[in-house]
């Protein structure tokens, strides 16, 4: 039976992911519909509303085309970065992605593994299936972790005291789920019902779970949905993953909770879910040491603009005064480059490695990070650029309506 690195036996799935045939985000993005039920895919996979800017995310990098500096040879090329102080091997951390758990056991443990193995940070969501300090105790490379304020103040102070003596570095707010987005393929397949672990009301969507006796097996063995362990509600214990979309409308981050975060936290803040240069000049005044342009990857409010469109409003009402990301529509190595062009410092990814935890736990992140790291290495020596650093908007054209 083939081996894995780490000269383990590998699974069918870990093998199917391993497969020479395997060549981009879009062939893992399968591998995972094949292992998943469809309220788990799809909860993956999907957006909000009409999916409008879920679509529009990865249209944008197809917008946006290279100019090459051709006959130079590029033997070696430094994929480094620096984010917060950090210095990270390579300029794509791993998103916040809740309940990871729901995707493979190991959820937000390998996801945190596969971040270490290729010298980037982690960011855990608050809506972990796992305990922080598990996550911590799997990796020695960074981490972050992203609050939202579901359980209130006591419940995120208690969160975020954990997450310092742990040793995360950084706290990601999100500021986008004033209330959770619609995502009708959720309704559809039953996912509210599948996190609510009652199985009468279940009844109606079971089928799905007949072709995916696999998922369904390690499902049962991890013990089905599990309350969320870094929520703990005073005096009623750790919340349940049902209990999160009402939470979210009830309890939303505003600009006046950062003082208070600011408290909470020692560490560096960074406000994700930025999409305009006034929100941009908000967390500059909040006091966050950066942001992210982000828009939940299409999840929240559909029709908002494509993140790689709206990054060069928020690069220009920045200045340089903090660090800026980006996350949105990355599957290839060449929309990090795109991004990295167009003024971000480094990318997330969320969908990109999640399709690989779906599709084979572990042994997918890590390919879905191989993946896109061997297409960053290529397009940046095509491009003629021996560093990250050398990336600026000279390797692109820009589409004239973009520049602001
Ligand atoms: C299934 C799923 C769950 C997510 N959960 C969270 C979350 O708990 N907290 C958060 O700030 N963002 C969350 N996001 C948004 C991601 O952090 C990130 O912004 C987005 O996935 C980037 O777009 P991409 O998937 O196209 O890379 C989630 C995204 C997905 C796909």
């Amino acid at each position: 039976m083939p081996r894995s690195r780490t000269g383990k036996r590998m699974t069918r799935h870990a093998r199917a992911v391993a497969a020479p045939r395997v060549v981009n985000i879009e062939d893992m993005r399968r591998l995972a519909r094949r292992r998943l039920p469809d309220a788990v895919f799809d909860y993956l996979d999907g957006g909000a509303e009409g999916e409008f800017t879920l679509r529009e995310n990865c249209r944008a990098f197809e917008a946006l085309t290279l100019r090459p500096r051709n006959a130079i040879a590029v033997p070696e090329c430094d994929l480094r970065t620096t984010v917060l102080g950090d210095q990270l091997a390579f300029p794509a951390l791993l998103a916040p992605v809740g309940y990871s758990r729901m995707m493979h056991p190991q959820g937000e443990v390998a996801a945190a593994r596969g971040a270490g193995a290729a010298g980037t940070a982690y960011i855990l969501s608050t809506i972990s299936g796992h305990k922080l300090e598990d996550v911590r105790a799997a990796t020695s490379g960074p981490l972050w972790y992203q609050l939202y304020l579901i359980g209130g103040r006591e419940a995120s102070e208690a969160a975020l005291e954990r997450a310092r003596l742990a040793g995360f570095s950084a706290l990601a707010v999100t500021i986008d789920t004033g209330t959770a987005g619609m995502r009708e393929r959720d309704v559809r397949n039953g996912t509210a019902q599948l996190m609510s672990g009652n199985l009468f009301g279940m009844i109606p969507f079971l089928s799905q779970f007949f072709s995916r006796p696999g998922w369904v097996a390690s499902f049962l063995l991890d013990g089905g949905i599990h309350k969320l362990p870094n929520v703990i509600i005073p005096g009623s214990g750790p919340m349940a993953l049902i209990d999160v979309a009402a939470a979210l409308a009830t309890s939303v981050v505003t600009w006046k909770d950062f003082e208070w975060l600011r408290k909470a936290w020692p560490g560096p803040i960074v406000v994700k879910g930025v999409l305009t240069g006034e929100d941009a000049r908000r967390s500059i005044d909040a006091g966050a040491a950066g942001l992210i342009v982000s828009n939940h990857g299409g999840r929240q409010l559909d029709s908002v603009s494509a993140t790689l469109r709206a990054l060069p409003e928020i690069v220009k009402a920045v200045n340089g005064q903090i660090e800026v990301l980006m996350d949105g529509g990355i599957r290839r190595g060449s929309d990090i480059v795109k991004a990295i062009c167009m003024g971000a410092r480094a990318v997330l990814v969320g969908r990109a490695y999640a399709y690989g935890l779906g599709a084979a736990g572990e042994a997918g992140v890590h390919r879905s990070i191989e993946i896109l790291r061997a297409d960053l290495l290529r397009t940046m020596k095509l491009l003629g650029c021996t560093s990250i650093a050398e990336l600026n908007e000279s390797c692109v054209n820009v589409p004239k309506d973009w520049l602001t």
